[in-house]
């Protein structure tokens, strides 16, 4: 990681991890989560998210060629520890309905992950005024807040359903 000595520093860095976030999420994290979760919505709803999350690494490729800076992500420690945790206790879940449960969990984890990092990035190109960023990453920002109440509830009526197994 580069010197950081003033807020461009700053954003230019912190779009790099997030750059890396939405990457792993997009080819590696949704859609093998899509395929370990056994309920079909929760499925599709998944698969949805992933190809938004495409559409969101498009949004931070844009930031980079505004900013006229190279796209390169830049390994993100939190998501790849909330990754980690994930898959230590999933492969101990033997009931798929529970595994369900634990894995709607584990997104809206990722989802608060992304929310703050998209809001706090907000405040930083705010404060450089660059209204065009700032307007890409709330569009990214939406759509991590609307996957997150999907999640949540999707995550409250798998458990419902699954109160008596
Ligand atoms: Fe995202
Ligand atoms: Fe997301």
């Amino acid at each position: 990681v580069a010197a950081i000595t003033a807020p461009r520093d700053l954003l230019v860095t912190e779009l790099k991890a997030m750059l890396y976030v939405e990457q792993k999420q997009a080819d590696e994290v949704l859609p093998e989560l899509a395929t370990e979760v056994s309920d079909s919505d929760f499925k599709q709803s998944l698969r949805e998210h992933a190809e938004q999350t495409k559409q969101h690494v498009a949004n931070l490729e844009r930031i980079f060629e505004l900013l006229g800076e190279e796209p390169k992500p830049d390994k993100s420690h939190a998501v790849d520890g909330l990754t980690a945790q994930h898959d230590k206790l999933a492969k101990n879940i033997e009931v798929p309905q529970l595994r369900d449960v634990f894995d709607a969990g584990a997104a809206a984890k990722t989802e608060y992950l992304e929310i703050a990092a998209y809001e706090s990035l907000i405040t930083t190109a705010e404060s450089l005024g660059e209204t065009e960023i700032v307007s890409l990453l709330e569009e990214n920002l939406d759509d991590e807040k609307q996957a997150l109440q999907q999640v949540k509830k999707t995550g409250e009526q798998l458990a419902r359903s699954t109160a008596t197994v």
